[in-house]
Formats: C-alpha cells, structure tokens, sequence
C-alpha cells in the first residue's frame, strides 16, 4: 500500500532541525517580552468573513489562497491566513482596551495560504507577530522597526535591508487612489487581467504585480509619499526622526504597499540579502492599520504591529548560531548485570540537570558507543561489572579520547568540571 504523504507545501519540522526552530522562538520570545509584549493565542480556524473584512475582498490572499470550507453546522470556516485578523477580533471581543489603554501582544504559530510553493514560501508557514493597540505613534512606530531590527541581527543575520514607506490615512489613500488611476488607465489594455480587474477594484494592488510588463508600467506611477496629506507628513517625519534618533538602518521605500488592504500610515519590510532566500526573502513585514478595529465593531483604536516568517528567519541563520541539542553523555552497560545501575546512574545525571540518550535495550558496548557517536553526546559514562563493584565508572571523554575512572557518585560533578575546564 503506497505510504500516505503530507500535503503539499505544508512540511514535518523534523527533530534535526528544531533546535534553530527552538532558537528562533526563545529568542522572538525574550526579545518582544523585554519590550512589555504579552503573548495570546487565537484559534486556527475563524469565520471567514473575518479574513474578507479585514484582509480585503480584492487582495490575492481572499481571491486565491484561502483555505475554506464549510463546517457541519453549515458556516463557512477558514483557516487563519495570517494573525493580525485574528487577534484584532480578540482584542474587540474581549474589550482589550479595559484593562490599560496600550496593549502590547504577540503570537506565534502556524498560518495557512494556498501560494504555490517553493523555498521560503510553504502552504503551512508559521508566524512571529507583534501588535500594539492604542498608541498612535510614531515614536512606538520606530521602537517596532528597531525591535524587529534588534531581533533579525541578535540572530547573526547581518546582511539586511530595512524599507519603510507610509500609505498615509485613508483620505491620502482615496487622493492617491485617484492619481494612480489617472495615470494607470491609458495602459489598461497592456496590464495582465487580474490587473485590468485591480484598476477597477484596487489599484493598489498593481504595484505588488509580479508580471513584467505591470512592473514597466507600474514604474512610472506616482509615489504615494508625494500625496501626504499635513498630518500624516508630521507622522511621517516623526517615525524617520525617531529611527534616526534611535540609529536604526533604514531605507525609505516609496513603492512598498504590501499585499493587506488593512495599512494606514506606516508599511515596513526587513529583507534578507545575499542569502539562500531568493525571490522569498522578506523575513517580515507589517505597518499601521489604524481603521480596523473600529472595522471590526471595537472603538477608534490606532494600532501596528508586524510579522516575521519562522521558517525564513530559520533559513537565513548562520549554522554558527544554532545550538548544539545532542546530549551531553550517554550512559552505556556492559551487559545484564550493570544495566539497572546504568538505569539508575543516567537518572541520577538527570537529576543534576544533564542530558543523558541510553539505550535501554542494552546490547554490546560498542553498538551502545556507535550510538553515543550518532547523537553527538560529549561523554560516555560506561557502568562496567568490575568497576560497579567499587561503585564506580568509566567516564569517556569522546572528543579527546581520553578516560578515566570516577565514583558513581561523582559522576555529574566529574561531567561538569571536565565541561567547566573548557570554557
Ligand atoms: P505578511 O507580509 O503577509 O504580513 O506576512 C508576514 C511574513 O510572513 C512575511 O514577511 C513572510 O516572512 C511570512 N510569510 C508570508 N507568507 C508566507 C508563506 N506562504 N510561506 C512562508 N512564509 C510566509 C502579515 O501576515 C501581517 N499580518 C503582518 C502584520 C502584523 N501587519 C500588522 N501586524
């Protein structure tokens, strides 16, 4: 019988690898938390009117790349697309404005987009998000781009691009919209369908068109940051002051527009250069979306916050960052007779907080010590008939091949001072 597979584009985080999947998360973690973040969990599953709300009808997202079905109760169900959406529903469902007027929240987990998939890009993908709710900015605007910055680099990647652009408030856009429009319409007939569509129902949208002969066009278009309207230059030149005060590397943008209907104001993006990503090398990317709560039945509420691609970030580490998560020793017995010890000598080690891999289905010593070589453990302990009559050991080093005997009881703190004289 053929095995059954995964489905396509949504992959196993296999045990080898989830130690950079472990480092990306605690560092994601201690980063936003030592910024005042609290961390929620929202379902995986939403009503898919939320996501057409909030997301836009006409974004490649709702047209194209959601997973929908209709449960048995007879709603129509998606799977969560991305986080923001869902979080916001939260926050106005449970008054998040009640307890303090600024609420700082992250999330992490997985998200679902029918894309075509290929290297960075996955039908099941998991997301690092921010957002913050009741600040209007810039200042905390520029504290996020900065925090995102301090996270990608505290991760050793070093060769990065900052791009930040503002969209302006909804009467800037409508202003915009009109202008793009303006210059767009006398090459309709050149630009693809879905963009002849766009220009009717979102001409926004033509400047994320990846089809060569829209880009052409699209170059020539008119740039959004021209049309800003008095306060949202002020917001603007407020965030570029803030960055600059604070020494975040940034470039501004003037043709990011990102493909969420949601933003106002604020758009930013960190790309990786140079690396294994190619064509998927944004690492993460949010703005301002100052209109949805109340979108979505909650009080006038600004709020930013961004997302970071997990898989991403992990592809982009350089191997010297990811921690080694092989065990320090495995414990090994030379035959029937010690293996109990051994049992009891591993959970010892364990007690004193050092990992220990034992085959618990003994065999010869030297398969028990081809084992050790395969982990990657540091040192084998081998409980040994002559030596468990003393009540002690043979402590292996397997990097230096040196040994030595030690006291059962000493064993952890042998372990640790062989480690302590290397640091
Ligand atoms: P987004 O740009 O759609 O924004 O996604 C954020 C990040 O998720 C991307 O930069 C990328 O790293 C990762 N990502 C997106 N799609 C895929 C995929 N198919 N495979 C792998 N990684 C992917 C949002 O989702 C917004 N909710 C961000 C935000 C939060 N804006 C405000 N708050």
């Amino acid at each position: 019988m053929d095995p059954v597979r995964s489905v396509k584009g949504m992959n196993d985080v296999l045990p080898a690898e989830i130690a950079a999947w472990h480092l990306v998360e605690d560092r994601f973690r201690a980063t936003v938390e030592r910024y005042g973040y609290r961390e929620i969990r929202c379902p995986v599953v939403e009503p898919t009117n939320l996501f057409v709300r909030s997301i836009g009808e006409a974004t490649d997202i709702v047209e194209k790349e959601m997973y929908t079905f209709v449960d048995k109760g007879e709603q129509s169900l998606t799977l969560r697309p991305e986080g923001t959406a869902s979080i916001v529903r939260a926050y106005v469902q449970h008054a998040g404005w009640s307890d303090a007027p600024v609420a700082r929240w992250y999330y992490l987990g997985p998200m679902y987009r029918r894309e075509r998939p290929q290297k960075g890009r996955y039908r099941q993908f998991y997301q690092l998000g921010v957002e913050v709710f009741g600040d209007p900015g810039p200042l905390v605007d520029a504290e996020m781009i900065d925090m995102a910055v301090e996270l990608v680099r505290g991760l050793g990647i070093e060769r990065v691009a900052v791009a930040v652009n503002s969209l302006g408030s909804a009467d800037t856009r409508a202003r915009y919209r009109d202008a793009l429009v303006a210059m767009l319409q006398p090459h309709r007939a050149a630009l693809c369908p879905d963009c002849q569509r766009r220009l009717d129902q979102n001409p926004l949208r033509i400047l994320d068109c990846k089809v060569p002969g829209c880009r052409e066009i699209a170059a020539g278009a008119p740039v959004i940051l021209d049309h800003l309207g008095e306060e949202d230059r002020a917001h603007w030149e407020g965030l570029r002051r803030a960055l600059d005060t604070l020494g975040t590397p940034y470039e501004v943008a003037p043709r990011l527009v990102r493909g969420l209907d949601y933003y106002r104001r604020t758009l930013f993006e960190i790309l990786e250069l140079g690396g294994e990503l190619g064509a998927q090398n944004t690492l993460l990317g949010g703005g301002r979306y100052d209109g949805l709560v109340a979108e979505l039945g909650g009080p006038p509420t600004p709020s930013i916050g961004f997302a970071a691609g997990l898989e991403r970030i992990v592809l982009s580490l350089p191997a010297a960052t990811v921690p080694n998560d092989a065990p320090t020793v495995l414990v090994a017995s030379t035959g029937p007779v010690t293996q109990e010890a051994a049992l009891t000598a591993a959970r010892t080690l364990r007690r004193a907080g050092i990992s220990v891999d034992q085959d618990l289905r003994g065999g010869s010593l030297k398969s028990q010590l081809r084992r050790a070589d395969k982990v990657g453990a540091r040192f084998a302990l081998i409980v040994g008939d002559e030596e468990l009559g003393r009540g002690a050991a043979v402590l292996r080093d397997l990097a230096k091949q040196t040994q030595r005997e030690v006291a059962l009881a000493d064993a952890a703190a042998s372990v640790r001072a062989a480690l302590e004289g290397e640091r």
